[in-house]
């Protein structure tokens, strides 16, 4: 935990939002298509972008992240805008879900390889039937340019690794697995021509 919450608190503890206060386009995108108010839980959800899309929107919302400078600041605009959120302070790698989601959704979560198959596992234990796990992650075809995501190979996704994770887990029904580029403009922390992967999973 100590690692991840040092590097990221002090990240979040410079003046104004890294990421900029508008949501990630393709968790944007899912939070639209639900036609009622759904309980969804943002992983890694850093200074609050999304979870506070989602809540305007009418939504019951959990934010779980390894950074307590970056829930603050979630707290502290939920707070501006009279809006309710939920904050999990806790590491993914220690969190048990004690609860039941109609959605997890995240962008930009780069957790290393050994973790992965652990956390997800766990994502798929916290949805309710039919729910949805979706999410933008910076493919290693990022690895060369400048505009943005983790310089360290082991924290970046292919489809192939992702598809080898719902492989465990049968069960999951694949309905979007994506690799492209497309323009980040989010903040001062992604901007420009940015290599992705996108997944959407449902568990029936
Ligand atoms: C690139 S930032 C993205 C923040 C937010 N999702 C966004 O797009 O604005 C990655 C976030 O993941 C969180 N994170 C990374 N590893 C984590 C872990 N093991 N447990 C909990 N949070 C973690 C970091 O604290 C950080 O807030």
């Amino acid at each position: 935990m100590s690692d991840q919450r040092e590097f990221w608190n002090e990240r979040f503890a410079k003046e104004g939002y890294f990421y900029g206060t508008e949501p990630n386009l393709y968790v944007a995108s899912h939070i639209d298509a639900f036609d009622v108010p759904k309980k969804i839980l943002f992983l890694g959800e850093g200074e609050g972008r999304n979870a506070i899309y989602a809540a305007r929107a009418g939504h019951t919302v959990t934010a779980l992240d390894a950074s307590d400078v970056g829930l603050a600041k979630c707290a502290e605009r939920a707070k501006s805008a009279d809006l309710s959120i939920e904050l999990i302070h806790a590491d993914l790698e220690l969190w048990e879900p004690s609860e039941r989601y109609d959605a997890v959704l995240c962008s930009f979560l780069h957790l290393p390889e050994p973790l992965r198959g652990d956390v997800y596992a766990k994502v798929f234990a916290s949805l309710k039937s039919g729910g949805l796990f979706a999410g933008e992650f910076f493919s290693i075809h990022q690895m060369p340019r400048t505009t943005g995501g983790p310089k360290d190979e082991s924290l970046l996704y292919t489809a192939a690794q992702l598809r080898s994770i719902f492989d465990r887990h049968p069960h999951i029904e694949i309905l979007e697995l994506e690799e492209l580029d497309t323009e980040l403009n989010e903040g001062r922390g992604h901007i420009g021509i940015a290599s992705v992967v996108r997944m959407a999973v449902k568990k029936p």
